[in-house]
């Protein structure tokens, strides 16, 4: 990158084209919060009067009466309405191209979508697939969706993936079976509803697992490479601005909120406080990660997900401790700030690295209290894993990118190792 220039005699900083001197921060144009937040559902179609809804939810919750809740509220409308109930966990691109072609046939003119990330994710894929009648495989990669989507209400029923509020659909290929991701700021959805109420029965151990996907969202926002570093494509932009004043103020939250409310979580699984905390952290998270970005974390789990089937919050549990740990000489001061977040006392009058190492233990401390793994080899890994799941993180090049420490292939092998 080159430098700025100084120009004393007109006392204006002369930018080199090169150098990114700005940040953008994007969101849907609405978010409700709050116990009873599924009743705005009424509101939205009424005021902005949608008359067909095609609803994308699954047979668990329709099972646990959460989909009667919302047909409940559409009741009260004048809307014709439509449910797919064929959501499933991680979402194949045949998938969304089967709700796509639902969608040519009924011709809704409003998407809504009830559920954990993988719903989310489907709905947003198939609104993008149906709006501009493409097959989801062209969409896949950044910036491939040619425009804006039809309106998209999403209203999550996990405290996880923030999928309600993110650029991002994560699918399975079905033409490689590989899985990825639809990244474009056309597929942010119109509107979330975020209702703590929806997550009252989401099991503990989904809570935990989606509590630190979570987690690890709002860490490696604060924690990725700052947005000036970052060169800017001036046709597509980025896909992530890299970490921003606007995405610290969310993410610092989202890390508090967790702190205080994931172990509450569990043990009083119907406490609307604890709920709307993790709700609320999840949804921030989500605003954060989706600006400023995500990295080795996330790189070094995907193939962890993909060998051993535990899910996405189990394996950036695992490895998030080494990841901050392999990235303290960098963010030292940051890791101290997550600390004193993460309830370490005292920390901010400790020396930055006593507090950095201290708030890492406590994030190690919170993952055992809340029942989930602290090793590969308890989801099945051995040392011979090693090199192979080293090889597949190398290959999250756009992760890799926002990793404020350059991250070789012998960094990524010792952080598995430690991981182990
Ligand atoms: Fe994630």
């Amino acid at each position: 990158m080159v430098a700025a220039r100084w120009d004393e005699s007109k006392d204006i900083k002369l930018i080199d084209a090169a150098e990114r001197t700005d940040w953008s921060f994007y969101s849907g144009s609405q978010l409700t919060f709050g116990p009873g937040a599924i009743r705005a559902l009424q509101s939205v179609i009424t005021r902005r009067k949608f008359k067909r809804v095609l609803v994308v939810t699954d047979t668990v919750l329709s099972e646990v009466g959460i989909v009667d809740k919302a047909e409940n509220v559409l009741s009260k409308t004048s809307a014709d309405w439509m449910l797919f109930t064929e959501g499933e966990p991680e979402p194949s691109t045949s998938s969304v191209t089967r709700l796509a072609e639902l969608a040519r046939s009924y011709q809704p003119d409003l998407f809504v979508a009830i559920g954990g990330g993988s719903n989310m994710d489907l709905a947003k894929a198939a609104a993008a697939a149906f709006g501009h009648n493409m097959d989801p495989e062209q969409m896949l990669g950044f910036d491939q969706v040619p425009g804006p989507t039809p309106t998209l209400v999403c209203l999550p029923t996990t405290a996880g993936t923030g999928s309600e509020v993110t650029h991002s659909a994560v699918l399975k290929s079905a033409a490689t079976g590989q899985k990825g991701a639809i990244l474009s700021q056309y597929l942010r959805p119109d509107i979330a509803i975020v209702d703590p109420n929806l997550m009252l029965s989401c099991p503990s151990k989904v809570t935990a697992e989606c509590g630190f996907d979570a987690l690890t969202h709002a860490i490696e926002a604060l924690l990725v490479n700052r947005w000036s570093n970052l060169t800017e494509d001036q046709e597509h932009g980025l896909p992530y601005e890299g970490n921003h004043p606007l995405g610290d103020l969310y993410a610092e939250k989202a890390i508090s909120l967790i702190a205080t409310n994931l172990r509450r979580a569990l043990e009083a699984s119907e406490s609307i406080k604890a709920r709307s905390g993790m709700a609320l952290a999840a949804t921030l998270a989500g605003m954060a990660f989706s600006s400023c970005g995500v990295s080795l974390a996330h790189a070094l789990e995907y193939p962890i997900g993909a060998k051993y089937g535990c899910s996405h919050g189990i394996g950036n549990a695992i490895v998030l401790p080494e990841v901050m740990r392999f990235w303290m000489p960098e963010r030292e001061t940051q890791l101290a700030r997550i600390a004193e977040l993460l309830g370490v006392s005292k920390a901010n009058t400790m020396q930055p690295r006593e507090a950095a190492e201290a708030g890492i233990r406590m994030l190690e401390k919170l993952r055992t209290a809340v029942f989930l793994p602290s090793k590969l080899s308890e989801v099945g890994a051995t040392g011979t894993d090693i090199q192979g799941l080293a090889e597949k993180a190398l290959t999250a090049q756009r992760l890799l990118d926002l990793s404020p420490r350059k991250a070789t292939a012998d960094d990524i092998t010792a952080m598995l190792k430690a991981s182990l």
